[in-house]
């Protein structure tokens, strides 16, 4: 008999078919998240789940599902939506997708540092709006990249992916890490650990790069974000709660950053509603690992 998987939303068509053959699946039919109450009652007497990183499983999702609960395979690298001690507890095992997505959300995190710089998404969006306008040489001024000095938060997977690519813009790359790395790590990359607050107050690009746990909760807070230089620029392609949001928009609103690249939010699908206001954000929907190849 093949074990019950619950997959909360379809996947790609080829994904799909492994999971056809390897189990039987039951399938959320629509093409939403599920509610917390659809996924309660999609949880009962499965042995398996295939979450998304927005259903959140805890206690109470898990004993939804029954004691046959085994496994808990989680759609995404980052695994705040679990909570792990409640699966250990229960004897659970938690799976997320390291690996597959590293380099492809360094290329969104590289593709918000370079759009949010040179004003890319403003410049898409003034063409659209079919205003006259001529080549002038004070119209919309970004900000060189190359050459500049690169602040890595999280020198894991994802950040040393990013610090790679930093190379050929020739700039100088400084990080800070809970964990430092090795010197031989440190060398190839050609970064240097730093403070936490000497990485905010010397990084031209600062970008964001740890995991979501109380210890990084807000870590980019108002305090924070008054230290980081007037001309630099913020990009989060983590986890939305790592950074204060409100105090990001106002950051912007008053120049005390230059500008922000930011893919995701604190109450994800909402965005606050200042930082919509902010033109120099350039603001994406969660897509940093949402390439064809990856997905
Ligand atoms: C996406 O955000 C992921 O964690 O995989």
């Amino acid at each position: 008999m093949k074990p019950k998987v619950l997959v909360t939303r379809l996947l790609p068509k080829k994904a799909m078919e492994m999971i056809h053959k390897a189990v039987n699946a039951e399938l959320n039919p629509h093409d939403r998240p599920m509610t917390r109450k659809e996924l309660l009652r999609g949880l009962k007497g499965v042995d398996g789940v295939l979450s998304l990183l927005n259903d959140r499983m805890d206690a109470q999702a898990m004993d939804a599902a029954g004691p046959q609960l085994k496994v808990i395979a989680n759609y995404a690298v980052g695994f705040n939506n679990i909570v792990v001690p409640d699966a250990t507890e229960r004897g659970i095992v938690v799976t997320n997708t390291p690996e597959v997505l590293t380099e492809t959300t360094a290329d969104m995190a590289w593709s918000l540092i370079m759009a949010v710089c040179r004003r890319v998404a403003e410049g898409d969006d003034f063409i659209r709006r079919r205003k006259p306008w001529n080549w002038a040489p004070l119209m919309m001024l970004g900000a060189d990249v190359h050459g500049k000095t690169l602040g890595i938060l999280g020198l894991g997977r994802i950040g040393q992916a990013v610090a790679r690519r930093a190379k050929g813009f020739n700039m100088k790359i400084i990080y800070y890490d809970a964990f430092r790395q090795k010197p031989k790590v440190e060398k190839e990359l050609g970064v240097q650990f730093k403070p936490f607050l000497s990485v905010v107050r010397q990084a031209d690009i600062l970008t964001v790069h740890t995991p979501l746990m109380k210890e990084t909760t807000h870590l980019i807070n108002a305090k924070v974000l008054k230290a980081m230089k007037k001309t630099a620029y913020l990009v989060n392609t983590s986890r939305g709660p790592v950074v204060d949001e409100a105090a990001v928009a106002k950051a912007l609103q008053r120049g005390d950053i230059a500008g922000a690249g930011i893919d995701v939010f604190e109450k994800e699908p909402q965005v606050h509603p200042e930082l919509v206001k902010c033109r120099n954000a350039v603001i994406t929907p969660h897509i940093a690992s949402a390439t064809i190849e990856t997905r």
